[in-house]
């Protein structure tokens, strides 16, 4: 968990007074935003886009103003985690089912930086399973669409029930492995009737903050 603290604690110097901001979702962005909701206290001036629910209670909960995109048409500075981050910053992300809403926000950014500890680091993504957001009516034959590019893809559950997302949408964990073309694979997934969006963020990533037990590397 302190890499993950050390990893918010760096990103909380690149806000400045003023920004509107992108926040992202998981456990480490649950600690920037308590880290930001110390800096509104002293009266740092900000506002927030959220990409999830869960974001939006937490930043509210921390005195942290929440906009959205009908008030706000750019965001001075997304930050957001990732589930896999590669040398060429490509990230896997979507592992808390929040990365339909974390796309929108992150690429409104005029800078995008992404916080992640240091076990995030892979040289190839696609260990950790692709989670790809899909359309809940006919998910099996869409299912069946995602296998045909040879995974293994599992509707993500919870409680004995599918997970259903903020969109009111379900997730498919696609087990692949390792994924040698990104690009390539986001493209051939995109175009399948029933895939609303991967979870793979490609070229979209200005700095990458790598926590560590005992502080926090800055990559760009
Ligand atoms: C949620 C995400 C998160 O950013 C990702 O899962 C990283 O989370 P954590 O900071 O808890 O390790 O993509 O959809």
């Amino acid at each position: 968990m302190n890499a993950k603290m050390e990893a918010a604690r760096k990103a909380v110097e690149y806000v400045e007074d003023g920004m509107v901001l992108g926040l992202g979702s998981g456990s480490t962005i649950n600690i920037l935003l308590e880290k930001l909701g110390d800096r509104v206290q002293e009266g740092l001036n900000i506002k927030g886009v959220s990409s999830s629910v869960k974001t939006e209670k937490l930043a509210r909960g921390h005195g942290i103003e929440v906009t959205d995109f009908s008030q706000v048409s750019r965001l001075d500075l997304a930050i957001d985690g990732a589930d896999e981050v590669d040398p060429n910053f490509q990230l896997l992300k979507g592992g808390g089912g929040s990365l339909l809403r974390e796309k929108i926000v992150d690429v409104a950014a005029d800078q995008f930086i992404v916080v992640a500890d240091e076990s995030k680091q892979v040289e190839q993504l696609g260990a950790f399973p692709l989670p790809v957001e899909v359309v809940p009516f006919g998910w099996e034959q869409t299912q069946a669409r995602i296998e045909a590019f040879g995974c293994e893809a599992v509707l993500r559950d919870s409680g004995g029930k599918p997970f259903v997302t903020d969109n009111g949408l379900y997730i498919l964990d696609c087990h692949f492995g390792k994924i040698d073309r990104p690009e390539w694979l986001h493209n051939q997934l995109k175009s399948l009737v029933g895939v609303v969006e991967t979870g793979l963020f490609l070229d979209m990533t200005d700095l990458v903050i790598v926590g560590r037990d005992d502080g926090a590397d800055v990559l760009d």
